[in-house]
């Protein structure tokens, strides 16, 4: 798989010769790579996201994006066009009276005709599922509803990359599951995602799961080695996934399972295979 994003021996501080919020962290992410970001508040996520899409300046090291520095403040609009970001709060994002709007409003930067732009919103609404939406007032809309336009309106600037910072975080169950839903999508059409989450339920989606601890990264691995680990996430105040926490206590209780399973479907289909025939 092809290098998309590379940060070499990146240190970021808030406070010149203060404390750094990010130290010494090199790192690849390929094309195409879904990674759930873990680890306590202030461990340093939001500014990992932030220096990836080029709105902090790495104090000393280097963040490349397709070959490109962030610090290269000519190619700043390039990498923000090609790194996208999402938010925790929706509300924040909108700027217009309708979401039709919102969405155009997002893309009038990038100097396409009005022609050009409609049938962008068009398609992204469609992708996104928010096509019956696009004349409502944001304002109206449910949570999930509108961190699903805010997703829309980030697509329409055709990124290749994804970072979610908490984008889940405010919703219901049932945005959740919207969100969620959206981004498996999104993967399935080739979109790199960088998800911020403390949902475990999300993180065991993943293709990758990286840990954050105090500015630098304590685990880097496939979600089974990460959730097989419960003493490293007990450390940074993560929970297990439901299914691997049910998973421990059949085990307390004498019934075992030769897999580890992420998901409830896994589960199930693991109890099933084993306890059916006997
Ligand atoms: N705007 C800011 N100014 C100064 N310090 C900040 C700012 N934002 C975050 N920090 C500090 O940087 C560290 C990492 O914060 P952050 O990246 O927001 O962590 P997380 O997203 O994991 O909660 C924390 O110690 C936090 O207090
Ligand atoms: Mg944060």
């Amino acid at each position: 798989m092809s290098t998309l994003i590379q940060l070499q021996d990146v240190t970021f501080q808030y406070d010149e010769g203060g404390q750094s919020a990010i130290e010494n962290l090199s790192l690849t992410i390929s094309a195409k790579e879904w990674i759930a970001v873990l680890g306590r508040n202030g461990s340093g996520k939001s500014t990992f996201g932030r220096l990836l899409n080029g709105l902090l300046p790495p104090t000393s090291g280097a963040v490349i994006i397709n070959g490109l520095s962030t610090t290269d403040e000519k190619e700043i609009w390039n990498i923000r066009k090609t790194v996208g970001m999402v938010f925790q709060n929706p509300d924040h994002q909108f700027v217009a009276t309708t979401v039709r709007d919102d969405l155009a409003f997002g893309l009038e930067n990038l100097g396409l005709t009005r022609d050009v732009m409609q049938v962008r919103i068009d398609r992204y609404a469609h992708l996104i599922g928010i096509s019956h939406l696009l004349d409502a007032e944001p304002y109206r809309l449910s949570g999930g509803q509108k961190q699903r336009v805010a997703i829309a309106g980030v697509m329409a600037m055709e990124p290749e990359v994804l970072i979610f910072d908490e984008s889940t975080s405010m919703l219901d169950p049932v945005g959740r599951k919207e969100v969620l839903d959206t981004l498996k999508r999104l993967h399935q059409r080739g979109i790199t995602i960088i998800s911020i989450t403390h949902d475990m339920d999300e993180a065991v989606l993943a293709d990758r799961v990286i840990i954050f601890d105090k500015g630098r990264i304590i685990k880097d691995a496939h979600p089974i080695d990460v959730f097989q680990a419960p003493d490293l996430l007990r450390q940074v105040g993560l929970t297990l996934p439901f299914s691997v926490q049910l998973q421990n206590e059949l085990r307390d209780k004498g019934i075992r399972l030769e897999n580890v399973c992420l998901t409830e479907e896994e589960l199930i289909s693991e109890l099933w295979i084993s306890y059916s025939a006997k």
